[in-house]
């Protein structure tokens, strides 16, 4: 693998689109920095990693990934503090889950230090495009695809990997609705549901949009097999507050390994909050919400942070969750944010400075 050379060509644009963006006015992921990091796949190695200007590109028609969804992604966030300095968050989790989605796909791995100087010298050439203050941030989109033109179907052997960035505030303005899936399906045993994927997300846009038509934002999946168990809700991990113990979904092939879920699960331990993983049967949630004992449900995510739930859904029965007035949601949101936005101190050195 060419993973010796730390040299990084740069191509500057040579004009900005910053003083065209609305930073108070942000659409989640519509506007784009001024710069990509694109490193190509040839011939069995990795080639020498450039930043130019963010730009369309060209493909041949018969590029793999269009038609065998040879697709892999990532979502991090870059953060500023009051003094102007740049963090990110756990991003070493985000390198290794891309390339064990890449494994699954049957796509080869980045290299490391590629990963970590492509994705620093583009946050630092990008760098107005973080803005400060507590809830802005730059969402960073790594991804691979598989860009070969050839279309039998077996993994490829030319790849681009990619980063491009995109300002951002909340994913959802306000606390959100869902349905518990009870005949589609997000994933299944042995399957990729665990990868980050792009398929999986547009195997979700169909029964979403159902359910959208519904009033519903999203969908929290159920176990493929029976759905009877509650999983993960695509763009989130759930996690439901019965009592004031917290439950959430354990990890398996099915469900994605959330890196802000295992930063809850991590936070909870060091509220002294009753944080329990295991399986979590539709009925028993509902059982709660009937008897008053479910008090707060909400998702988590690197795009969502953590989102409120106010409603679920299943089969005929809607129930509302008023919510608790010392809030979970909030208080996990609030200690994340301080750890990320560089107010609190980092007990678990997730934050990692861009110099
Ligand atoms: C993220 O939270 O980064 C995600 O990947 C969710 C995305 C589909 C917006």
């Amino acid at each position: 693998m060419a993973n010796e050379t730390e040299n990084i060509s740069i191509e500057k644009s040579d004009s900005t689109k910053i003083n065209s963006v609305d930073f108070s006015n942000l659409d989640f992921g519509k506007v784009f920095t001024d710069h990509m990091f694109v490193c190509d796949f040839e011939n069995g190695e990795w080639q020498a990693p450039k930043i130019m200007p963010y730009q369309a590109m060209t493909f041949e028609p018969s590029a793999r990934v269009f038609h065998y969804g040879q697709a892999v992604f990532e979502g991090m966030k870059a953060y500023k503090d009051a003094d102007g300095k740049v963090f990110l968050f756990r991003p070493k989790q985000n390198f290794e889950r891309i390339n064990k989605s890449a494994a699954r796909l049957s796509m080869p791995a980045f290299p490391e230090n590629y990963f970590f100087e492509g994705l620093e010298t583009l946050l630092k050439l990008d760098n107005e495009w973080i803005k400060p203050g507590i809830g802005n941030s730059l969402y960073i989109r790594p991804f691979v695809i598989a860009t070969e033109p050839a279309i039998s179907a077996s993994p490829a052997n030319s790849y681009r990997f990619m980063i491009i960035c995109s300002p951002a505030q909340s994913y959802y303005n306000s606390p959100v609705r869902v349905l518990v899936a009870e005949k589609f399906s997000r994933s299944a045993n042995g399957g990729v549901g665990a990868a980050k994927a792009a398929g999986n997300y547009a195997a979700q846009f169909y029964p979403t949009s159902l359910a959208q038509k519904e009033g519903f934002q999203q969908i929290i999946w159920t176990d493929a097999d029976t759905h009877t168990y509650l999983e993960e809700a695509g763009t989130m991990n759930v996690f439901f507050r019965v009592n004031d113990t917290l439950i959430t979904a354990p990890v398996s092939d099915r469900i994605l390994d959330g890196i802000t879920r295992k930063s809850i699960i991590q936070l909870a331990e060091d509220l002294g909050i009753n944080c329990e993983v295991r399986q979590i049967k539709v009925e028993e949630i509902k059982t709660a919400a009937k008897d008053g004992s479910l008090k707060e449900v909400f998702g988590a995510g690197t795009a969502a942070v953590i989102s409120e739930i106010s409603a679920f859904q299943h089969k005929d029965e809607l129930f509302e969750i008023t919510g608790a007035e010392d809030s979970y949601a909030k208080l996990f949101k609030q200690t994340l944010m301080d750890i990320q936005y560089n107010v609190s101190e980092d007990a678990h050195g997730w934050r990692r400075e861009v110099k």
